[in-house]
């Protein structure tokens, strides 16, 4: 996988022509937590986005409460551009009690938006597939909560485990020549140096690079760890990307990745 910025500000005509063999090229930001004082803040970075990558992923935290207000602000800045966008919500999206209606808004707009589910995308002969998850808390291998004790100890646990293991089904279905996984919490704790580590527990959880390294994944990315750090790896030899929008500092990363069966 080779990898590059993006300047927040894109220049030229979509240059497909420049596109490798057997090559997709992802674009992923998360937390970009909009509202009416922020709309327009991405806008001029996405509007040539075609000439430099084949999708857009958004690692959620896309809004700031979960109102729908806010969803329409998403709407309007992520909606009708020239390559499709997969999205994930985060735990900021669901602040308002009305994920199903920020969900609604953004696929409204075009968004395809993911929950332990998956989408394969047709990207100039190349099959991309994507599945995604929200992910959740429960920290990582030596340093993690157990499905133990009380009752609202286990079910913490539980629900973690349950998206964990369905997040990983949906891996395993897709039928692609990329995978790569989208979650808004964090599969490792590399991604998180940075963070105070009292709080790695409520960032991520080692479940989630399980079901990741249960399917051929060729990368994932993920979101919510503000002051993290972009690059880690699962155990199994994943490449893993924060893209949170204060640890990558612009409108979008791309990430270039080789089809290995069509080599
Ligand atoms: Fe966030
Ligand atoms: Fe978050």
């Amino acid at each position: 996988m080779s990898e590059r910025g993006e300047a927040a500000v894109s220049s030229g005509a979509p240059r497909h022509t420049d596109r490798p063999p057997n090559c997709v090229r992802v674009a992923a930001v998360g937390d970009v937590h909009l509202d009416d004082d922020v709309l327009g803040r991405f806008r001029p970075a996405l509007e040539h986005l075609g000439g430099k990558a084949d999708v857009l992923l958004l690692a959620g935290d896309l809004t700031r409460h979960g109102t729908s207000d806010e969803a329409r602000c998403v709407a309007q800045e992520f909606g009708g551009l020239a390559v499709p966008v997969v999205a994930v919500l985060g735990n900021h999206d669901y602040h308002s009690d009305a994920p199903d209606e920020v969900t609604k808004i953004l696929e409204d707009a075009g968004i395809i938006v993911l929950e332990r589910s998956g989408v394969v995308l047709d990207c100039f002969g190349v099959r991309l597939g994507i599945a995604g998850a929200k992910g959740f808390g429960g920290g990582f291998a030596g340093r993690c909560a157990s499905e133990f004790g009380e009752p609202e100890m286990k079910a913490f646990i539980r629900h973690t485990r349950t998206i964990s293991e369905e997040f990983g089904a949906a891996l395993r279905e897709q039928q692609c020549d990329v995978l790569v996984a989208l979650t808004h919490y964090a599969p490792v704790p590399e991604t998180l140096l940075g963070e105070p580590p009292e709080i790695y527990p409520f960032l991520g959880s080692y479940l989630l690079a399980q079901a990741i390294d249960s399917a051929s994944t060729a990368l994932a990315v993920h979101g919510h760890a503000h002051a993290g750090s972009e690059r880690g790896m699962t155990p199994g030899g994943v490449s893993v990307r924060n893209v949170a929008h204060p640890v990558i500092k612009q409108a979008y990363n791309v990430y270039q990745l080789t089809a290995p069966a069509l080599v």
